[in-house]
C-alpha cells in the first residue's frame, strides 16, 4: 500500500514484501495483515524477538502465540496432525482456523512462544500477502493480534500502527481485514477435539466435517481467554434494546438506531463481524457514557461475535 500513518511521533509507510522479510530476518517485529485481524509478527524461533512481542503487548507470558506458516506441509513440520486435524486443515486452510496439536519441532517455535506447553497452535492465513511474506521468510512466524493486551484487535492498518507500531521495525498495509474477528481455535489433543475460541469457521462447519466436538472445551483450557478482553475504553453492555442516557448504541439489522453506528443494516453476520472492532474504536473516540450493543443472534458466526461482546463487557468468568 502507499498509505502514510503517523503514530507515536513517527510516520509509517506500508512496507514492501522484501522489507517485511528483512524486518523478520533481522529479529524485528512486523505489523502483518491477515484476513482476520492485524498481527504483531516475529520469527517464531527467535526467543528475543518473541519476548519483545510479549513486552510490546503487555501480554502475560503464560499466554501462548499462534505460529503462522505458508502451507500444510510447513504445519506438519512443527505440529503432529492426526486424521481429524488433517481433514480440518484440508477443508479450511488457507483460512481463519487455528489448530492446537502436539508440538513436533520445539526450536522453530520456541518455548516462550508456546508458553512452555507441549502443544503448538498453527494456522495458514488466508491473506495472500501474509502467506507470500511467510513463504519468502521460510520459517514459522508468530503473530498475536496487534492490539495491546485486553484491547480490541486492530482490523485496519491505521489502527494496528496506532496500537503497537511503536514496537515494530516495519508495517505492511494489507487493507481492511475481511473477517474482522480472530481465527477459530480448535485443539486436537489426546483424541479430544475442543473449540477453544469461536470464529468465522463455525462450530457447525467443523461438526459437519468431523462430527460432534467434545464438551467442556469452551475456553477454559485456552490460557488466553482472560475475563476482560477485546474491550474498548467505554464500558460495554450487550443485548440492549433500550439504550440508557449518553450511551452510544451499536445496532444490528434495519431500523435499529443511527445508521452510522449499525454493525450491519441488513442483519448480515459476516458484515457485523468485519465492522465490530473498528466501530468499537470509532465509538470510543466519541467518548460516550457507554457503548450499548443490540442483540445479535448466536448461530453460526454469531457465536464468535457474541463471545467477543461478552468478553468486552466483562461478563465471562
Ligand atoms: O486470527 C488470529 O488468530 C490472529 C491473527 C493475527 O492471525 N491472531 C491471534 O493471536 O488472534 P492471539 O495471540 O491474539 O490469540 C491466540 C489464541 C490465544 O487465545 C491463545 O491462548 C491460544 O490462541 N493458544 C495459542 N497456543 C495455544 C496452545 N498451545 N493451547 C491452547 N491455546 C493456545
Ligand atoms: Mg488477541
Amino acid at each position: 500500500g502507499d498509505s502514510a500513518v503517523r503514530a507515536s511521533g513517527a510516520t509509517y509507510l506500508g512496507a514492501t514484501d522484501a522489507q517485511a522479510v528483512e524486518a523478520l530476518a533481522g529479529g524485528g517485529l512486523l505489523i502483518l495483515p491477515t484476513e482476520t485481524v492485524y498481527g504483531l509478527a516475529a520469527d517464531a524461533g527467535d526467543a528475543k524477538a518473541v519476548a519483545a512481542i510479549f513486552e510490546a503487548k503487555g501480554r502475560p507470558r503464560f499466554n501462548p502465540l499462534i505460529a503462522h506458516v505458508a502451507d500444510a506441509t510447513e504445519a506438519e513440520a512443527i505440529a503432529l496432525l492426526d486424521d481429524r486435524a488433517r481433514e480440518l486443515a484440508e477443508a479450511f486452510w488457507p483460512g481463519p482456523l487455528t489448530i492446537v496439536a502436539p508440538v513436533r519441532d520445539r526450536h522453530r517455535v520456541c518455548d516462550l512462544a508456546r508458553a512452555g506447553l507441549d502443544s503448538v497452535a498453527v494456522r495458514v492465513p488466508g491473506h495472500a500477502r501474509a502467506r507470500a511474506i511467510i513463504a519468502a521468510f521460510g520459517r514459522p512466524v508468530v503473530a498475536p493480534s496487534a492490539n495491546r493486551s485486553g484491547r480490541p484487535s486492530p482490523t485496519t492498518f491505521e489502527d494496528a500502527v496506532e496500537e503497537t507500531g511503536f514496537a515494530a521495525a516495519d508495517a505492511v498495509d494489507g487493507g481492511p481485514c475481511a473477517v474482522g474477528v480472530e481465527s477459530t481455535v480448535v485443539s486436537i489433543l489426546n483424541g479430544q477435539v475442543s473449540l477453544l475460541r469461536p470464529g468465522s469457521v463455525t462450530r457447525e462447519d467443523i461438526e459437519d466435517l468431523i462430527g460432534p466436538l467434545d464438551q467442556g472445551g469452551d475456553g477454559h483450557r485456552s490460557p488466553g481467554r482472560l475475563t476482560l478482553h477485546y474491550a474498548p475504553d467505554s464500558p460495554v453492555r450487550v443485548n440492549v434494546t433500550a439504550p440508557r442516557n449518553g450511551e452510544l448504541l451499536l445496532g444490528f439489522g434495519p431500523d435499529v438506531g443511527d445508521p452510522r453506528w449499525n454493525l450491519s443494516p441488513t442483519g448480515d453476520l459476516r458484515e457485523a463481524a468485519a465492522n465490530l472492532f473498528r466501530l468499537f474504536r470509532e465509538a470510543d473516540r466519541e467518548k460516550p457514557a457507554g457503548i450499548a450493543v443490540a442483540p445479535i443472534p448466536s448461530k453460526g458466526l454469531g457465536e464468535a461475535i457474541n463471545d467477543r461482546l461478552k468478553r468486552a463487557a466483562g461478563y465471562v468468568g
